[in-house]
């Protein structure tokens, strides 16, 4: 479906007609999302503030000055949905000083029937919960709330059509980085994972209009974009992801393609090739996730590779895309993990020397397989993160070591945390802190490394020629 000319449009140009009274009448009406989870959430909120803005509600700075609250949540891990549930009950207080403020819960947590029931029962301050594949939604649901003086609450949790919807408004923060969403849900139930049963089944959007958008981007000055989906390169609509890839970067110009998260299975030699034939344009950086390095629990979780599979591919991108930095994810104390399958996870990073690591402790999720197993004790999962942890901050400060003396090209994001130092990205996704200042922000320069951390490297801006 498209939003335009779908009976959402109509909920959108009401909204707009009212919030422009308001105005008119010295009140502007003010939205807020908050936003938990991964790349794919955050792809979603600029969709749902895009939505936010067509329907004439400015930007709020902060919760206690909005007229609309959306919060956008995750459901991968229980740490998630506690921030989530609590950042949820603290907004009673908005609610108190103004009952019109209209609070809407979206996102994967809601997703689960138990949830938005616990929402509808403990959480009277909440006036609806959506689904995250029906943000498209939100519109009408804003308005019935607004128009309606016996509003009852509304807690959708399946709405899911199994449908893309285009045309959702897109409001981005920066212009040199885009998300674009390209695949949306996942197919493969891994056993420890809730994300199958939040986000519904794969469906892939159609190339030309992925195309349009990423050419829109790169017209309007865009250097970055990563093309997103829970299991990107099993993208398939009317061509595969490697010929995607391909036919979005013929396309001349400076700018640079990313993709985020790809699946094992779903990698095949075509796709190496049209990376290392992309004279850049695709990233040479491979998030590839191996969760765990003993083949009894890559089994036991569903995975559908084996280490021996794992290391092929590792090995076939080295050959083809010298330069090109891997970084993975890992579990940590999955259910029946023995002290054994742990060593084996071990080994298998000293063998790969992965550029960085994104490591989780297995949290239960009610309702997947690997929830009904025995579980370990939090003790034996603490112990062998910190295990873990110490390994590849080795591996990690000795591989960034090697930069230090090269100048690395880096497209500026914004000021650190730090006064006068600013971050940036190089092509294999490194993050890179130097002095600037804030007209450099959305430019690329050229940075030499100083020094080198396991997360961050550090530099000085290279023949620097200021007017
Ligand atoms: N679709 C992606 C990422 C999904 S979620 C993929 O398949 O790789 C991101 C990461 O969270 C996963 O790769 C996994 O390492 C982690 N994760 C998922 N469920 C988890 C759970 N129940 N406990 C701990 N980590 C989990
Ligand atoms: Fe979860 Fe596995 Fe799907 Fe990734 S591939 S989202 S880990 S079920
Ligand atoms: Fe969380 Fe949903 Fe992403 S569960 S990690 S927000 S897909």
């Amino acid at each position: 479906m498209d939003i335009k000319n779908s009976e959402y449009e109509k909920y959108i140009g009401l909204l707009l007609k009212h919030n422009e009274k308001r105005r008119e009448g010295g009140k502007e009406m003010l939205a807020y999302v908050y936003t938990f989870g991964c790349q794919q959430n955050e792809a979603d909120s600029e969709r749902i503030r895009g939505l936010c803005a067509s329907m004439g509600y400015g930007r709020a700075q902060s919760a206690d000055e909005a007229d609309l609250i959306i919060v956008n949540t995750c459901a991968v891990r229980e740490h998630a949905e506690n921030r989530a549930l609590s950042m949820i009950g603290e907004l009673k207080h908005r609610k108190a000083e103004n009952p019109d403020t209209v609070i809407g819960i979206c996102g994967c947590m809601v997703a689960q029937r138990e949830r938005a029931e616990q929402l509808k029962m403990r959480y009277h301050n909440v006036d609806f919960t959506v689904e995250p594949n029906s943000v498209y939604m939100i519109p009408r649901l804003v308005w019935q709330k607004i128009s309606d003086k016996k509003y009852k609450r509304s807690f959708m949790w399946d709405t899911d059509t199994g449908e893309v919807c285009e045309g959702i408004p897109v409001m981005r923060d920066v212009s040199h980085r885009a998300y674009v969403s390209i695949m949306y849900g996942c197919n493969n139930f891994c056993s420890y994972c809730i994300v199958p049963y939040v986000r519904g089944r794969e469906r892939s959007r159609k190339s030309e209009d992925i195309i349009a958008e990423v050419n829109a981007l790169i017209d309007t000055g865009c250097k970055d974009i990563t093309l997103l989906g829970q299991n990107v390169n099993s993208y398939k609509s009317d061509c595969d992801f490697a010929t995607l890839l391909s036919r979005i970067t013929e396309r001349e110009g400076d700018y640079i393609i990313r993709f985020m998260t790809s699946h094992p299975k779903d990698t095949p030699d075509a796709l190496i090739d049209v990376i290392a034939t992309s004279h850049g344009r695709v990233e040479p950086h491979f998030h590839l996730p191996l969760q765990s390095g003993s083949d009894r629990i890559l089994r036991d979780m569903n995975r559908k590779y084996g280490t021996e599979r794992y290391l092929t591919i590792v090995k076939k991108l080295r050959e083809k895309i010298p330069d090109i930095a891997i970084t993975t994810d890992i579990i940590v104390g999955y259910p029946g993990e023995s002290e054994e399958d742990f060593e084996k996870t071990l080994d298998i990073m000293r063998l790969v020397r992965f550029d960085m690591i994104y490591s989780f402790i297995y949290s239960p999720r009610k309702g997947t397989p690997a929830a009904e197993r025995e579980q370990l004790s939090e003790s034996v999962k603490g112990e062998r993160m910190r295990r873990l942890l110490a390994l590849q901050d080795e591996i990690a400060i000795e591989k960034n070591q090697r930069a230090v003396g090269t100048t690395v090209r880096v497209l500026v994001d914004g000021e650190s945390s730090e006064m006068g130092i600013y971050s940036g990205r190089t092509a294999q996704n490194k993050l890179v802190h130097f002095s600037a200042t804030e007209n450099d922000v959305g430019k690329y320069l050229d940075v030499e490394i100083e020094r080198a951390s396991a997360y961050v490297l550090y530099g000085k801006i290279k023949n620097e020629k200021r007017i």
